[in-house]
């Protein structure tokens, strides 16, 4: 489906085709949304078909605003519409228990719903118009990379979603921060643009991590997630340069790099990406930078250690999720499959 500039025209045929339960790939500040209308079950039965993703990973709700909280959740806390009131609209979903109709597909048979209200001006006029919740995951394939421009949600889902509403390439870059408030103690499900110390001040309580079970059910706390097609490894700079002066791997590799460093070299078997050294634009570029390099078809990907400190948390997330560590591969002069 080729994407459609998102004027008003555009936003109510989509609003049509949202209302006869097809699916929309919507624009939003954080990645490109698959859309559907969130209280029609057979709509959101389409998007795990046309994603691949398997029906008990639960869907985020998008709402125009945060009086529409009340539609989707019971017994809200009152840290929730702290949350709300600081952080909407913007790049924080919060999970609550669910209202008794919101359908268990979109909560993947879970009795908790992850609401949000986007911060973009297509996908706030979308669902204005629209009048109801927008069930929408990230408009990738299953465990591939997020789209960050209308044209990538082209080059991942096809003819399989109904319609792409173009809103230009999306402001942050990396998926919303997650945050559990169904339970007794606040949990932070996903690091995000929106930082765990940001979230803390609002609340003025320390968040909890998720423990392994709570992992099952997000998805997006999965190992390999969010991986390129090519072989993606985390190493320091000094071995990024041992490995590209082919003391490492034998065998006639096509490189890849994000680095923050200016003087390696190219050559033409391998593809230099200079990251930023701010970490938001690092994560806004790292996805763009990642599918770059897959469609330049590279074997391998070698990515540059970001800082570890907080506001750097959401990159590594997605970096671990990415990557492996160069120190657990084999680094003895081996021939790797890629
Ligand atoms: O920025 C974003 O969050 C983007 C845009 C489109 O809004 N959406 C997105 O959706 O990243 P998706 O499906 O790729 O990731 C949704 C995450 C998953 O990790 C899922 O497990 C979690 O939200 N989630 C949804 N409902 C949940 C629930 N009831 N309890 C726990 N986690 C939930
Ligand atoms: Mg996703």
């Amino acid at each position: 489906m080729v994407p459609v500039f998102a004027d008003e025209q555009a936003i109510q045929k989509a609003v049509e085709l949202l209302k006869q339960g097809r699916l929309v790939g919507l624009p939003t500040e954080t990645v490109y949304g698959l859309g559907a209308d969130a209280l029609n079950p057979e709509a959101v039965k389409r998007i795990f078909t046309a994603k691949g993703r398997p029906a008990d990973h639960p869907l985020i709700v998008h709402i125009p605003d945060k009086s529409a909280l009340e539609d989707w959740a019971i017994d809200i806390p009152e840290s929730a519409w702290k949350l709300a009131e600081h952080f909407w609209p913007g790049s924080l979903t919060i999970v609550l228990k669910k209202q008794p109709d919101v359908p268990m597909e979109v909560t993947g048979g879970q009795n908790t719903v992850a609401l949000r209200v986007p911060n973009h001006p297509v996908a706030l006029s979308l669902l204005r118009v629209f009048g109801g919740g927008i069930a929408a995951p990230s408009a990738n394939r299953f465990c591939r990379i997020s789209p960050t421009q209308a044209s990538h949600v082209e080059e991942e889902l096809g003819d399989k979603v109904d319609m792409i509403l173009d809103g230009g390439a999306c402001q942050v870059g990396l998926e919303s921060t997650i945050v559990d408030l169904s339970g007794l103690e606040p949990r932070l499900l996903r690091p995000g643009q929106i930082s765990q110390t940001e979230i803390e001040a609002v609340l003025q309580i320390s968040l909890e991590l998720p423990n392994d079970r709570e992992k099952i059910h997000a998805p997006g706390a999965m190992e390999l997630h969010y991986a390129p097609d090519a072989h993606t490894l985390l190493c320091s700079i000094e071995q990024i340069k041992e490995i590209l002066a082919g003391q490492v791997y034998q065998g006639n590799y096509k490189f890849g790099v994000l680095t923050f460093k200016k003087e390696l070299q190219t050559s033409v078997n391998t593809h230099i990406i200079i990251m930023s050294a701010d970490s938001k634009s690092y994560g806004h570029d790292l996805y763009n930078a990642l599918r770059q390099l897959d469609n330049a078809s590279v074997d391998i990907i070698l990515v540059e250690y970001p800082p570890k400190t907080d506001d750097w948390a959401a990159v590594n997330d997605r970096l671990k999720k990415a990557a492996k560590q160069f120190t657990e591969m084999d680094n003895r002069k081996v021939k790797i499959t890629v």
